[in-house]
Order: structure tokens, then C-alpha cells, then sequence
């Protein structure tokens, strides 16, 4: 149901480096995580590189939409002086760079498609494709191997499921809906991503039941993280590397 690590790191580094970075990557396998959340996006050109807001102005300097700008310009701007003057100079990543280097070093990712509003089928598309090709040599039964696309768009999620069946999936709901079985069976989903501040007892066991796994962003206590295990969560992500050990 949920072969993946059961500890996440939530946009590579979580608090400690600047997020969707390859430094945050890094930070993140060096304090033991074998596994990483990161937000993939399109650039003007189509071309998936990791971001999280649609719009410029918090982990990139300046206004206007990631969109916009073409890859090679993304790729030129700086994404971690916001964060400290420690990492002045890490730049917008590829997604094709990132998956590079988490496959050199064994990190398992969980691909966040995160579509700039209006492009939510383009975007899922074009990640499965590129994912598609990245992970070419990776039979389809080694899950372990493979990543898990997430999305809060079904559609993007199922233009991935059109475009790239074999890469499994995921389906982000912040608070679980009535819809949820029919979402995910359409889907052919294996888990739901959940916010876990929402999170009952009674609907962990109702996914669980149903043939599910479920995971929860984001956990920073490890009081919090213990409670929602022993409800039967599979997984979680988290941004408190610091106070969350990987094999929690
Ligand atoms: O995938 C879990 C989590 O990352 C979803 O929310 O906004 O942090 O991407 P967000
Ligand atoms: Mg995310």
C-alpha cells in the first residue's frame, strides 16, 4: 500500500535551507533523510524546474509570474539569498538536475506537480513525460525506485495518469472531502496526501480500509508525528529536520 520512507523531508531541507533548492537537497541527505518533497512548475518555455509560489517575490526577488520567464532566465535567478547570505548564489533548479542528484545519492522524491493557475494539464503532462524518460531504466514493480507524483489538481494529476500511467500518484486534499474514493479511484491513486490539522482517527482507517495510503504534511513535532502513526498514517513530511530524526 505505502512502500515508500515513512519520513519525509518537506521541500528538501524543510527550515533548514532555502526550499526547492539543490542546497535544500543536500541538507536534507546530509542530516539522514533518504526521502524529499519538492514542488515542480513549468517556465515559459515548458520546462520543469522546482518553485513553489506561481509569483516572484518571496524565495525569488523581484514581482510577475514564474510562467513567464523562460527556463534559462529562471535558472539565473537567485533562490536562496531570502533564506541567509549563506546561500547567496543557489540558483532555480531543473527538475531534470534535482532528480539527477537525488538518484546519485538514493533519495526517494515525492514530485509535488504544481501547476501556475491556467496551466494545471500542460504542467501535469509535461512532468510525467520528462519522468517518464528520467526513470526509463526503472522497471515499473520497483516502487522504491520511482517517485510518487502528489498534486491539489486533479487535473494535472490526471493529465500525468494519461501521460505516464506507470509513475504512481497521489492525490492532495487539504481537508478530505466526500469525493475522496471516487477521486482517487479515478485517479488509480495509490495514497492521499492530507493536511494532517484536519485529520481524523475515523477517516485514517476509512482510506486505510478502502486500500490507500495516507500521508500528512506537514508534522513538526515528533509528539504530533507519534499520535498520527499510531492512527495509521503511512507516512509524513516535515520541515523540522532538526527535531525529527529519519528514522523516527
Ligand atoms: O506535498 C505536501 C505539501 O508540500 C503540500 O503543500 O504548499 O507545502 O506544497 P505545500
Ligand atoms: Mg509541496
Amino acid at each position: 500500500m505505502w512502500p515508500y520512507p515513512k519520513v519525509i523531508a518537506h521541500r528538501g531541507g524543510g527550515t533548514l535551507a532555502p526550499e526547492n533548492t539543490l542546497a535544500a537537497m543536500r541538507c536534507g541527505w546530509e542530516h539522514g533523510f533518504a526521502a524529499v518533497e519538492f514542488d515542480v512548475m513549468l517556465s515559459k518555455d515548458g520546462v520543469p524546474v522546482l518553485m513553489h509560489d506561481p509569483e516572484f517575490g518571496r524565495t525569488v526577488a523581484g514581482s510577475g509570474r514564474v510562467a513567464d520567464i523562460l527556463a534559462v532566465d529562471l535558472q539565473a535567478m537567485d533562490a536562496g539569498k531570502w533564506f541567509s547570505a549563506l546561500f547567496v548564489g543557489e540558483h532555480v533548479p531543473l527538475y531534470a538536475d534535482v532528480v539527477r542528484f537525488c538518484r546519485q545519492h538514493g533519495i526517494w522524491m515525492n514530485v509535488e506537480i504544481k501547476p501556475t493557475p491556467g496551466a494545471e494539464k500542460e504542467t501535469g503532462r509535461v512532468v510525467a513525460e520528462q519522468t517518464q524518460a528520467l526513470f526509463a531504466d526503472v522497471a515499473v514493480v520497483d516502487a522504491l525506485h520511482l517517485p510518487l507524483f502528489s498534486s491539489f489538481s486533479f487535473s494535472a494529476l490526471m493529465a500525468a495518469k494519461y501521460a505516464a500511467p506507470t509513475i504512481p500518484r497521489g492525490f492532495l486534499m487539504d481537508k478530505i472531502t466526500a469525493d475522496w474514493k471516487a477521486r482517487l479511484q479515478e485517479l488509480a491513486a495509490r495514497a492521499l496526501h492530507t493536511n494532517h490539522k484536519y485529520l481524523t482517527p475515523e477517516q485514517v482507517r476509512e482510506v486505510k480500509n478502502a486500500g490507500y495510503g495516507v500521508f500528512c504534511y506537514t508534522v513538526n513535532s515528533q509528539e504530533r508525528a507519534a499520535e498520527i502513526l499510531h492512527w495509521g498514517v503511512d507516512a509524513f513530511c516535515t520541515d523540522r529536520l532538526d527535531l525529527i530524526p529519519a528514522d523516527f
